[in-house]
């Protein structure tokens, strides 16, 4: 059957960014018969045994409660789980002195969702016909913030100043605040914090003033804090999650753990989060109630917060070491290359300045020795403009072993160092 595509349904059918890398990965994966690859590509974390107790832990306190029926065999309210949100109010207000109630929180299939209600609600077309923009502050970031919008167009992102040390070869990305315009035609501003891919962590200041801009025009800022502290706390520099009435603080439990759960918790104003409950009632009614129930256990009892800190942030900062110490000792010094500094999530974020070759082209010749990244020009999402830098990066995941990080980053600095060489003697 072929049926007729509305232009929205095309668009959303097409398999756009990063998801048409991971087809062309998957079948490498299958088609390549005997050969061993060391994938670093995953956005999928690992599944860390002390974690998966927790949530086991939690399911079977459900399962031996009376809550049980009450959670799996109910419809509940499309705002989220009672106990859920009770248990975060509780959290944030005791850990970061707020005052929350119940009418702050909205809990999502995902946070996902999150940002697809968001974009549509505040972004797009108004009734005048206005075309209000989605701003992504500072570029590279996630590469699901390309697919959000039912209107493309409305997606607008800015090309970041770059912090260099050439001698150390690490860098870091800045918002550029000459460029950035927030203005009465910006519908709302969403980041990453910690961003993936480039696990920069936008300063408390840098925050502060992108809000403090918004405010000026009523305009949400949607803080996506997947990977930000209380949990799963992968930060491995401090940052202060910061709340404001114009700021919407969305959070994910996917990386404590719960990814198949689909959890997504936005914090922030009453009226923003009755915009986004009534477009989730008509999405899809609301998110599934066995994880909220558990997460509420895991949240009440502390230890998903103590988890995270013990467990998962020091499994991936030790990553990130392992990557960073690899490539110093291995990539030649002569060349321009440069690691983002590693201030939080799962990734590492290679910049090759002046790459003789593109970075798909890298990633095919990554994949002949057999180590598997994904190419940095698919988390560029709304940048509209030529910039070579878009094709000179490499997204490097930390959710391999040691050993294959190891290995895979020796066969990475030998590739690139014949890259750059076949370039020196014109081949
Ligand atoms: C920065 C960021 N935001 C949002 C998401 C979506 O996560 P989920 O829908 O599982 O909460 C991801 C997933 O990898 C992410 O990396």
């Amino acid at each position: 059957m072929n049926p007729a595509l509305t232009k929205i349904g095309a668009q959303m059918s097409n398999l756009t960014g990063v998801r048409a890398i991971m087809k062309d990965i998957i079948e490498t994966l299958q088609a390549g018969a005997g050969q061993q690859f060391i994938n670093l590509s995953a956005g999928n974390p690992l599944i860390l045994p002390e974690v998966e107790e927790l949530w086991r832990d939690c399911t079977s306190q459900l399962l031996n409660s009376q809550e049980y029926g009450e959670v799996v065999c109910r419809y509940g309210s499309s705002q989220g789980y009672a106990p859920l949100i009770e248990a975060i109010a509780n959290d944030f207000n005791q850990r970061y002195g707020l005052n929350l109630t119940q009418r702050n929180i909205l809990i999502t299939p995902g946070s996902q969702s999150l940002y697809f209600y968001a974009a549509n609600a505040f972004g797009g077309y108004t009734n005048s016909g206005n075309l209000k923009q989605i701003v992504l502050p500072l570029s590279p970031d996630y590469t699901g913030y390309g697919g959000v919008c039912l209107f493309p167009e409305a997606l607008i992102a800015y090309k970041p100043t770059l912090d260099i040390d050439a001698a150390a070869h690490k860098f870091k990305y800045r918002p550029d605040f000459s460029k950035l315009s927030i203005t009465e035609n910006t519908g709302c501003v969403i980041f990453s914090r910690p961003c993936n891919p480039t696990g920069n962590v936008l300063t408390d200041e840098e925050v502060k003033k992108i809000a403090a801009m918004a405010a000026q025009f009523d305009v949400p800022v949607l803080i996506d804090s997947a990977y930000g502290p209380p949990f799963p706390a992968l930060n491995f520099t401090q940052m202060t999650p910061i709340f404001g009435n114009n700021i919407l603080h969305c959070m994910s439990l996917s990386k404590a753990g719960l990814p198949g759960e689909r959890i997504g918790i936005a914090i922030g104003d009453e009226q923003l989060i009755e915009v986004l409950e009534c477009f989730q009632t008509n999405a899809c009614l609301h998110a599934s109630r066995y994880g909220q129930a558990i997460a509420a256990r895991a949240i009440n009892s502390g230890a998903l917060a103590q988890i995270s800190l013990d467990v998962i942030r020091s499994f991936y900062q030790n990553k990130f070491t392992v990557l960073e110490s690899t490539l110093d000792a291995a990539m030649p010094k002569d060349l321009p290359w440069f690691l983002h500094r590693g201030e939080g999530a799962i990734f590492a974020w290679l910049w090759l300045q002046d790459l003789p070759i593109s970075d798909w082209e890298l990633y095919q010749d990554l994949k002949q020795v057999g180590v598997i990244v994904v190419p940095g020009s698919t988390f560029f999402p709304g940048l509209q403009e030529e910039w070579e830098h878009k094709q000179q990066c490499l997204r490097i995941s930390l959710t391999g072993s040691d050993e294959e990080i190891v290995t895979g980053m020796q066969g990475l600095a030998r590739v690139v160092e014949g890259v750059y060489q076949r370039e020196v003697v014109g081949v």
